[in-house]
């Protein structure tokens, strides 16, 4: 099936991109799209969507650009992948609610994080120590992981089959009907930037499945300082610091309830395609 706005010309007016984007979800072959830059073996920087096929050539050229101009330095390598993913696969969830905390500094941060995932059962010790082995490096010789650790939230210990990669979520990004709605909510709120948007959509992926409770992230980018706690239950909790500045040490932790069957679940956080739309509270 062809769809009539994906023809020369381009979008006349932003109600009938609306509704050529909601045509694309409902009906299209969809892309996986990803970037990728490095220089030798050092990561410069990962982006990626879920598009459908008029939007890739915009998409592609926004990671282009982003690739060739990053604060962790000049890429020598970029690759982009694009691999097709058939809409009856693709699930459809709701964006976390969002919220930021805003506080002084990395060290009063580091302390409502601790609380925020208390508060979502994480035993108190595991959350404590979790904050500690993000700040001296996750991966096995003290620096950034790959991907994520795992974490059992009650006894602490470390799930992850390989303790430099992690697990890398993947496949997911804003249902193409949904983006408008949701780009100038953000907008208004001055927080339409693509960091923030990546974070939160990852999160919310992540909070999709049931097994994991919270998630505790902090950026590896030396200039970028916020990070987050999210769970289903309390949502994508923004905290204003978790780091000093310059400081190229971060990651992220999924907190899983004891006794999770981790294979479907590493499979589904690296591959399942999700589409979200807004928050299920209906409020942002
Ligand atoms: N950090 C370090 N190395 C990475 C990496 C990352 N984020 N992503 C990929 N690599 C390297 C690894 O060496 C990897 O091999 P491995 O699987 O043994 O670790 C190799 O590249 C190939 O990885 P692969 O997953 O096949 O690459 P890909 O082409 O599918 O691209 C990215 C993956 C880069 C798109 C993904 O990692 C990414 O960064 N996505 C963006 C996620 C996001 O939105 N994050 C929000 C940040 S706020
Ligand atoms: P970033 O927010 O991109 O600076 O990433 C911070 C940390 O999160 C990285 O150092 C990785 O350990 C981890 N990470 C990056 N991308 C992913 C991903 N797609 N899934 C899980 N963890 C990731």
């Amino acid at each position: 099936m062809k769809c009539a706005f994906c023809q020369p010309g381009g979008y006349a007016k932003l109600t009938e991109k609306h509704l050529h984007d909601s045509f694309c979800a409902m009906s299209q072959q969809m892309y996986s799209l990803r970037m990728r830059a490095s220089r030798y073996e050092k990561h410069i920087s990962g982006a990626e969507r879920l598009l459908c096929f008029s939007e890739l050539e915009d998409a592609a050229s926004r990671m282009l650009a982003r690739a060739l101009d990053h604060p962790r330095g000049q890429a020598k390598k970029i690759k982009l992948s694009l691999l097709p993913v058939t809409p009856s696969t693709i699930k459809s969830g709701p964006l976390l609610d969002l919220s930021t905390l805003r506080v002084d500094n990395w060290q009063e941060g580091r302390q409502r994080a601790c609380a925020l995932l208390v508060a979502t059962g994480v035993a108190p010790g595991v959350a404590d120590q979790a904050l500690e082995q993000l700040a001296k490096g996750p991966a096995l010789d003290g620096g950034v992981m790959r991907g994520a650790m795992l974490v059992n939230a009650i006894t602490g210990e470390r799930l992850e089959s390989d303790r430099v990669r992690g697990v890398r979520v993947s496949r997911m990004d804003i249902d193409p009907s949904k983006r408008l709605n949701i780009e100038t909510f953000l907008e208004q709120k001055s927080l339409h930037n693509s960091r923030i948007i990546e974070a939160w959509i990852l999160a919310s992926k992540v909070a999709f499945y049931p097994e994991i409770i919270a998630e505790l992230c902090w950026s590896d980018d030396p200039d970028y300082v916020t990070g987050y706690v999210a769970s289903a239950h309390n949502g994508y909790q923004r905290i204003t610091h978790l780091k000093q500045a310059g400081d190229e040490i971060g990651g992220r932790i999924f907190f899983l309830r004891p006794g999770v069957d981790l294979d479907p679940l590493v499979e589904q956080l690296q591959y399942e395609p999700i589409l979200f739309g807004p928050p299920a509270s209906g409020c942002f």
